[in-house]
């Protein structure tokens, strides 16, 4: 079977056991169960299938945690039972009473709706009665009648501005802390906060990896003198301090890891043929493949389907192979096939981004195909840019994976790297905060009211150069003033925006400038945030379609004034669904995105900005307003590279110059201020650095963007994402004029001659 990849057999050399050892009630941080008080139960318990999930055997155990504790760091393997339990056992046990809620966070939106209507079923109600959910843009809950509430962190932060001491939760659960986003650290640090002025509050903080002492020596008070270790909140036992951990012993089987033999040039390939190996020796058990993104996703469906055909058709093999896509943007019930079982004489093959590694649980997989990369977002402060990159998986992400085999029986784990290459990967996976640009936030944070962001307490620091590169840019953009605090006419409207600051920039400037184009940009900045991914959706195998569907709607101004041709014509045809599959466009994100733009308007006009107005196609003044947001992601078209080997009728590639301050005269007219003074009365962007090397950078616009054949000769761009071969490839474009850069951000560019 899979040895024909040139995997390792087991036995051989690599092999490697799989199975994390859990202690159970021996646990030395369990208090004494004698000392117990008994929690005050209001709602009665009925039995049911889920008491047979390891979390359920703890129940007692964790409550009484939760008590006598202010924050308890809950360990469990995926599928234990973290999310969907522990908090009903809270809600169960009283913790709802007197109107408050039980919060639980996740990294993930399509993580927390999941969730939310799994435990609604569970707790046999309506999604959003007792049981709801609130993701950004969309909230499924009543207030006064919701007791569990499933955000997402980002939802939660944004709580805080109106809400600093989440006065209305009892109880915070953050989920999946061992993912680190940005947000749950952002998380953590303003949870360990609002403790000191809220002694009843208590924070669970749930992780499927052992990060446990980190968690526990970041919320332990210590000797810090200002903290008073033990508090009395009324009856009962004393509430420590110290942070309790309880590891929940899991149920899981061991997973045999193979490795391959000689690396593989194209992990996509590799991975269908490994799934397809694994079909051929016709053993039970659901295949998950872990890729990186979308179109890696679809190409590799669009190749099983192949095979699956092919197999079918020779027959011989007793269960047919069902090739299944899993990733976020992916609409809920094109997920739904994904998580239901496999029809009779099927076996499921499901292709997924990292969102199977621990926030979705997938039943009956018994075989794990990882590629061990991962998409991930990388910033770079000395080009003050990030990118989307394909980077290695950590040792634990693969560990997680693999553990995704050993849910119902023994399982395989059959990873596209050598065993030695494996050795080389980090042990874990480098904090988003540590690896993201920090604008967004920056603006939160000083929002929140956090002015020293620089002595905040951090669970892992963020570099401080990407640190004083947020800042930087925000001057740039008027979010702070001179002191660094938001000002009155960007900043602070801004924050409540809860915007991109980018985007949010552009908003409001479309709002203000002497040919308003509030309309548009309500429309452009609506369809951007709820379809991050564009609007369309691409079945497997009609790449041409697609391309085709696009040029449709394609304008020489760029990606985002496309965007708004699709809206119009949208509204044209009635908002008609057969319209919409016609046009290869998805219902759902137009649907998502009319939500998102009645939400923004109404948030506009809460801010006091005039009416929305159209600039009835003057397109240049729409281009200013996207410049007024994007201007520091201008690039300049530099010259055409033809590649000696391929036909003379090949295009070349059209590479593009970023325009970042980087001193000297420059040839093409126009170039970002350097040494010059921003809006904080500090060097601007890039003069700290030196002579920045961005004119190596080399950028190329993205073959999916409409302009990725126009060549026009100045952009500004939304996203970066690295390619294969290493190139950052421009999304979002727009193409500008020299002179709109001039005239929108005098303080960041100049002319050079
Ligand atoms: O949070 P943790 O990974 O510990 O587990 P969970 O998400 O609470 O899942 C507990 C059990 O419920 C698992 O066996 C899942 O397969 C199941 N579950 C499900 O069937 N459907 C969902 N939408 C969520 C969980
Ligand atoms: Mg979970």
């Amino acid at each position: 079977m899979a040895q024909q990849q040139g995997f390792l057999k087991p036995g051989e050399r690599s092999k490697k056991a799989f199975g994390v050892a859990f202690e159970g009630n021996n646990d030395p941080y369990v208090h004494n169960k004698k000392q117990r008080t008994q929690p005050p139960t209001s709602h009665q318990r009925r039995p049911r299938d889920a008491d047979r999930l390891p979390v359920a055997k703890y129940r007692r155990q964790l409550l009484y945690l939760v008590e006598t504790h202010a924050t308890v760091v809950v360990l469990g393997e995926t599928g234990s039972g973290k999310t969907t339990q522990i908090p009903q056992f809270l809600d169960e046990a009283g913790w709802t009473e007197g109107g408050r809620m039980v919060a639980c966070t996740q990294p993930r939106r399509a993580a927390a709706v999941t969730v939310a209507s799994r435990v609604a079923e569970e707790a046999g109600c309506e999604l959003g009665e007792a049981v709801g959910y609130a993701v950004r843009f969309e909230s499924v809950m009543q207030q006064g009648m919701t007791r569990i509430k499933f955000l997402t962190d980002g939802v939660l932060l944004r709580e805080m501005m109106e809400d600093p001491l989440l006065a209305r939760y009892s109880v915070v659960m953050v989920d999946e802390a061992h993912e680190r986003s940005l947000a749950t650290d952002m998380l953590l640090g303003l949870l360990k906060k609002v403790q000191r002025r809220r002694p009843d509050l208590r924070l669970i903080v749930a992780s499927a990896t052992l990060q446990a002492e980190e968690l526990r020596a970041f919320f332990d008070p210590g000797r810090d003198s200002s903290v008073v270790k033990t508090v009395q909140p009324g009856p009962g036992a004393p509430v420590q301090r110290t942070p309790a951990i309880i590891s929940i012993e899991g149920r899981t089987h061991p997973v045999e890891v193979h490795f391959l033999q000689q690396p593989c040039s194209n992990y996509v390939v590799a991975s269908v043929e490994t799934a397809v190996d694994i079909h051929k020796a016709d053993l039970p058990g659901d295949i998950l493949v872990f890729l990186t993104g979308q179109q890696e996703v679809e190409d590799a469906v669009r190749m099983l389907d192949r095979e699956a055909e092919r197999l079918s058709a020779s027959s011989g093999y007793g269960s047919k192979l069902l090739p299944l896509p899993l990733y976020a943007g992916l609409t809920g019930t094109a997920q739904a096939v994904a998580f239901s079982p496999a029809p009779r004489g099927y076996r499921k093959c499901v292709v997924a981004t990292n969102i199977a590694e621990t926030s979705l649980t997938l039943e009956g997989v018994v075989y794990v195909v990882d590629s061990c990369f991962v998409k991930q977002r990388a910033y770079n402060p000395l080009l003050g840019l990030e990118a989307l990159c394909v980077a290695p998986v950590s040792k634990a992400s693969a560990t997680q994976r693999a553990g995704r085999a050993g849910r119902v029986r023994p399982g395989k784990a059959f990873r596209l790297c050598t065993a030695q290459d494996f050795a080389k990967l980090p042990d874990t996976t480098v904090p988003e905060m540590q690896r993201a640009e920090l604008q967004g936030m920056v603006l939160q944070l000083k929002a929140l009211g956090i002015d020293n962001i620089m002595r905040f307490e951090w669970l892992a620091p963020p570099p401080a150069e990407a640190m004083v590169r947020a800042l930087e840019a925000l001057a740039a953009l008027g979010v702070l003033d001179q002191d660094a605090r938001l000002t009155q006419d960007v900043g602070l409207p801004l924050a409540s925006l809860s915007l991109d600051p980018s985007l949010g920039k552009a908003l409001l400037t479309a709002f203000r400038q002497s040919v308003p184009c509030s309309q548009e940009m309500l429309t452009i900045v609506a369809m951007l945030t709820a379809a991050p991914h564009g609007p369309w959706v691409a079945p497997p195998g009609v790449r041409k379609a697609l391309d085709e569907a696009k040029s449709r709607f394609a304008v020489v101004e760029g990606d985002l004034v496309s965007l708004l041709n699709v809206w119009r014509a949208w509204q044209e045809h009635g908002c008609s669904a057969q319209w919409c599959a016609k046009q290869l466009l998805n219902q759902h994100s137009l649907r998502k995105a009319e939500e998102v733009r009645k939400q923004l308007a109404r948030a506009c006009a809460r801010l006091g900005l005039p009416e929305p107005e159209s600039c009835d196609g003057d397109m240049d003044h729409l281009r200013k307003g996207i410049v007024a947001g994007l201007f520091m992601n201008a690039a300049v078209f530099e010259s055409t590279d033809h590649n000696p080997l391929a036909p003379e009728s090949d295009p070349g590639t059209h590479v593009y110059r970023l325009i970042r301050p980087v001193g000297g005269a420059d040839a093409t007219g126009v170039r970002a201020r350097s040494g010059g003074r921003d809006g904080m009365g500090r060097a601007a962007p890039g003069a700290t650095t030196g002579a920045l090397d961005a004119g190596r950078l080399r950028l190329r616009i993205h073959s999916g963007s409409v302009l990725a054949r126009c060549r026009p000769e100045w952009v500004v761009f939304q996203t970066v994402q690295q390619s294969d071969s290493g190139w950052y490839e421009m999304q979002g474009v727009t193409a500008v004029q020299p002179d709109m850069l001039l005239e929108v951000a005098p303080h960041f560019f100049q002319k050079s001659r």
